[in-house]
């Protein structure tokens, strides 16, 4: 398994442009199987869950190109099969994604259930209610999700819980439905705005997207769009968090800041000196360590449990005491195990973690135990003194595109160990 080690101590300084983001361009894919015809779709990132995604679709018959300039034409729209595999979802839980839009197409799907995570049990409950409200026969057997409809039809849903893939499925598959759809109790998420506007663009009728009420005119067919994939605006995040750990000086082009708002609440309250144009971020540490402070995850417009790992190792640099609580997933603590063993002053009980700020962190070997906590190990590795060696990193390959290339790119000293 390749590991990456990291030469701590390096200052992170300079101007990187933001890729695509992978929770935007998810749902994006798995929505062409709701059209009738091919699907443009630009500044895709090179990611293993983007790979996972093209190769579910694959499985089903559709037809992916590449093109000179990186774009990729995705022909959803004569699958030959609408069973989403074992081997596939247990590696991606986004698979769950085809769900809506095939019932909404197809009128059927057999999808594998997915199952816990290292990050808690995540199930998709709230998904399939959802789902037969809009008509659809739901049956769970043997390890799978047994879906069949007629056509969907438009109704009230009100999702039990909030949910951002949840709200996606049913916003893909009410596009297609008979009648009006009115959804309530929705994610916000800037990637449910882009994946409504995608939609729209395909010829849906989608309004409210990012507030609390979704309505949606159920079109007879979609047709094919060229679409840009938006900026990750928690890799943009992730680095903003490298800059803060070292001390450094950052611009992130291609991001709009209204993306990270209470992120770049918080990174103000470290210290950080913080200008933003309308696609761009700069900020400067000024060569301070950061101020102490406090975070609590919850749905956006609130600070996102993605960035929860990055500010750990943000508070465990500060000088003082810090309180994260986290209030999305029930078990994202995992990195922190690895985080003391490199010298931080963590404790956790329950959702709640107490950061004691220290002044030094020694490199050590780690395990990553997802994406956003490899993120953090690699973090703890700029800052600390001497090496670390982080494993099982194919968790970062899931999520953030060539990151030792960015990193290195702006002062860090990273190496990608082979196998
Ligand atoms: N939940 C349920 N029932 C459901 C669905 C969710 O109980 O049917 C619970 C979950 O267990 C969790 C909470 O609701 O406690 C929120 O989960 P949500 O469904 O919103 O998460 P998700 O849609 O599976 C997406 C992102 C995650 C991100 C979360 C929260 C994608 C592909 N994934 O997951 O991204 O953490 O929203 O913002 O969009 C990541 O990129 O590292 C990542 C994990």
């Amino acid at each position: 398994m390749e590991k990456l080690l990291i030469k701590g101590g390096n200052t992170i300084s300079g101007t990187i442009k933001c890729s695509g983001a992978k929770n935007a361009a998810l749902p994006m894919i798995a929505a062409t199987i709701l059209c009738k015809e091919s699907v443009v779709l630009r500044n895709l990132p090179f990611l293993q869950d983007i790979t996972t995604m093209f190769e579910l679709l694959g499985s089903m018959g559709a037809q992916i190109i590449l093109n000179e300039d990186m774009d990729f034409t995705i022909s959803s729209n004569k699958l030959s099969d609408t069973e989403a595999r074992y081997e596939l979802v247990k590696t991606m839980r986004a698979s769950i994604l085809v769900l809506g839009p095939l019932v909404a197409r197809y009128g059927k799907a057999r999808i594998a259930l997915p199952g816990g995570c290292a990050i808690g049990s995540r199930p998709v409950n709230f998904h399939l209610d959802a789902l037969e409200q809009l008509g659809a026969k739901i049956e769970l057997k043997n390890g799978y999700i047994e879906a069949t409809a007629d056509r969907l039809q438009g109704t009230r849903v009100k999702f039990d819980g909030i949910t951002v893939t949840g709200t996606e499925n049913i916003m893909m598959a009410a596009a297609l439905a008979e009648g009006t759809s009115y959804l309530t109790n929705v994610a916000k998420e800037p990637e449910i705005v882009d994946l409504a506007e995608m939609l729209n663009a395909m010829g849906a009728n989608i309004k409210g997207a990012g507030t609390d009420e979704i309505i949606i005119e159920g079109v007879e067919e979609l047709t094919g769009v060229t679409f840009d994939i938006p900026a990750d605006r928690i890799e943009a995040g992730t680095y903003l968090a490298a800059a803060v750990v070292t001390a450094g000086d950052i611009r992130i082009d291609g991001i709009n800041p209204d993306r990270l708002k209470k992120v770049l609440e918080k990174l103000a309250e470290t210290g950080a000196e913080i200008t933003c144009t309308d696609d761009s971020i700069s900020l400067s540490m000024n060569l301070d360590k950061p101020k102490p402070v406090d975070i609590t995850t919850a749905p956006f417009p609130e600070f996102p449990t993605d960035m929860q790992a990055q500010f750990s190792v943000i508070s465990a640099m500060a000088d003082g005491v810090s309180n994260i609580y986290e209030n999305v997933f029930e078990n994202r603590f995992m990195h922190i195990q690895e985080l003391n063993r490199m010298g931080c002053d963590i404790s956790v009980q329950g959702n709640h973690a107490l950061v004691k700020g220290v002044n030094t962190l020694y490199g050590a070997e780690v395990m990553a135990t997802d994406l956003r906590a490899s993120a953090s190990l690699i973090l703890a590795g700029l800052c600390a003194e001497g090496d670390t060696i982080v494993d099982r990193i194919y968790h970062i390959d899931r999520g953030y595109e060539r990151i030792e290339e960015k990193l290195n790119y702006l002062g860090a000293n990273i190496l990608r160990l082979p196998s």
